[in-house]
Parts: C-alpha cells; sequence; structure tokens
C-alpha cells in the first residue's frame, strides 16, 4: 500500500509562502512580480496549462499578462513581442507555452528570452548553469518533484534513480537534479533494452514519458518511490498519468497521483522562480 503524495497540498503551502514573500517585496521595495504567459494557437491542453498558470499568479498576488496569439503568428511577430517583454520593468517572467505550431521555431524563440527573465529554465545559458550547479532558475517540473521528495522527507543520496524520458523540459534535468542531490541516476527511454529491469532497480522511480498507463506492476521494485509526470488521457478521456495507479499502488511505498501530484507543483515552481526573478530586479534597482 503506498502513500499518496498530496501535491496540492504541498502546492498550497508553497504558494502561501510566495503570497508572503511578495507581500513583503512589494512593501519594501515597491515591486510587484509580473509573468507574462505566451500561447501561440489553439492547442487544449496547453490553453489548461496557460489558464492554471494565470489563476495560480492570481493567488498569490502577481501582476499577469496573457498573450493568446493566433495559430498563423508569424516567428517575426513573436520575437518583436518576446523584445517588448524583454524590456518591461513590470514583466520579470516570460514564459512561452509549448509546443508551438511547427512553422515556428522553438529553439529561436527560447533563445530570445532574456536569459534573467527565463522563469522556465529553457534557455541554454540557464540550462548550462543547472550542469555546473550554478543557477538563478531551477527548471519547474523537475524542481516540482524535488519539492514533493523533500516535504516526505525523501533523501536521494545514495539511491538508484531511474528517469524514464529524456526531454529537455522533464527527463534531463530531472535527472541532473537527483545526481545534484547524490542519487545514482540512470535515464531510459525508447531506445532502452529490457526496460522492465532497469526500472525494477529503482529506489526512486520518476516517469515522464507521456504514454498512459506505461508502468506496471513488473517495472517497479516493491517499496519504490514512485512518481508520475505524465499527464495523458485514458480510452475513456479521462486525465492520468504514466503509472497505471490500480496495478503500481499495492508495490510502491510512495505515488504521486494524477491530476493532484506533480501537476500543481510545476506552477508552484514557476511562480517561485517568477519571484526570485523580481526580487534580484529590485535588487538592482
Ligand atoms: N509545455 C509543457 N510543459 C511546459 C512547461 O513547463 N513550460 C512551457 N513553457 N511549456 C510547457
Amino acid at each position: 500500500m503506498a502513500f499518496i503524495i498530496d501535491g496540492k497540498k504541498v502546492s498550497a503551502q508553497i504558494r502561501e509562502q510566495i503570497a508572503a514573500d511578495t507581500q513583503k517585496l512589494l512593501a519594501e521595495t515597491g515591486v510587484c512580480p509580473g509573468l507574462a504567459v505566451v500561447i501561440v494557437g489553439e492547442d487544449p491542453a496547453s490553453k489548461v496549462y496557460v489558464k492554471n498558470k494565470k489563476k495560480g499568479c492570481g493567488q498569490v498576488g502577481f501582476y499577469s499578462e496573457e498573450y493568446a496569439l493566433p495559430e498563423q503568428t508569424s516567428q517575426e511577430e513573436l520575437l518583436a513581442l518576446l523584445d517588448r517583454l524583454n524590456a518591461d520593468s513590470k514583466i520579470h517572467g516570460i514564459l512561452v507555452q509549448l509546443p508551438l505550431p511547427r512553422h515556428l521555431d522553438e529553439k529561436t524563440v527560447i533563445e530570445r528570452i532574456l536569459p534573467a527573465k527565463d522563469v522556465d529554465a529553457f534557455h541554454a545559458s540557464n540550462v548550462g548553469k543547472i550542469m555546473i550547479g550554478d543557477y538563478d532558475f531551477l527548471p519547474c517540473t523537475p524542481a516540482g518533484v524535488m519539492e514533493l521528495l523533500r516535504s516526505e522527507k525523501i533523501s536521494a543520496q545514495g539511491k538508484e534513480c531511474v528517469v524514464v524520458g529524456r526531454s529537455n523540459i522533464v527527463g534531463k534535468p530531472m535527472a541532473m537534479l537527483l545526481l545534484h542531490e547524490n542519487g545514482t541516476v540512470t535515464i531510459a527511454h525508447s531506445k532502452t533494452k529490457n526496460l522492465a529491469e532497469v526500472t525494477r532497480r529503482a529506489d526512486i522511480l520518476v516517469s515522464a514519458v507521456g504514454r498512459a498507463k506505461f508502468i506496471t506492476a513488473d517495472m517497479v521494485k516493491p517499496g519504490a518511490v514512485v512518481i508520475d509526470v505524465g499527464m495523458n488521457r485514458d480510452e475513456q478521456g479521462k486525465l492520468c498519468g504514466d503509472v497505471d495507479f490500480a496495478l503500481v499502488e499495492p508495490v510502491a511505498s510512495y505515488l504521486t497521483p494524477v491530476p493532484g501530484g506533480v501537476g500543481p507543483m510545476t506552477i508552484s515552481m514557476l511562480l517561485k522562480n517568477t519571484l526570485t526573478s523580481a526580487q534580484k530586479a529590485a535588487k538592482k534597482g
């Protein structure tokens, strides 16, 4: 029987602290953290994420701007918007929701955001800083996972950690953060041979593959901590993670649900990064 880690509860505590720190920053310096969220096109999942990010800003007392641009927006138009937001002193964080429509070049777009305002930590300069352990912002989803582990006093030190998925957004930075905490880290992916054998080694198993019910009981070592980063729809169209919850729950010691696990934490980490950016800007004056 696994203990179910309540991401909503942990997230609410973090947001309370962010709200208090925001009031303090405003009272002491007159600076209110500002986040600009940019979405291009009509992807339904992206729209939900953006709505939740905006709602999160309201909860903690941030200033926020949302730019919902049409699907046909040109690269030049998008880059021009980013240039304006880079120069806007009310804005401390800029987030371009991914994926972008195919005619837009994701890499060029991300690299246009000032690293100091890149609260997703996707810019090459921020990714490089994370590699060497000298960073201003941590990538939101992996940082949220680390906070969830911390909330249950689960340390990665000396543990076998297996991350399934090697995306730039989750898998790779997730592995790096577990490594920073002295975990013994393996990244498994679609070309990994004998995947179940690899995942069964894990004391801490993080799945970020984006396939419904992909992680089954035979892939989990009894007593493992299982973190589900997936956000998928099952056959009935119901939101579900990468982990087959019903099968894995009796085997794992800790498990995160979907929804209500990692998802709310990602947004809390985004808010935390935006606050950090505003605090830094306030210091510079
Ligand atoms: N698409 C899926 N996850 C994310 C995220 O964390 N940030 C952005 N910008 N886009 C995403």
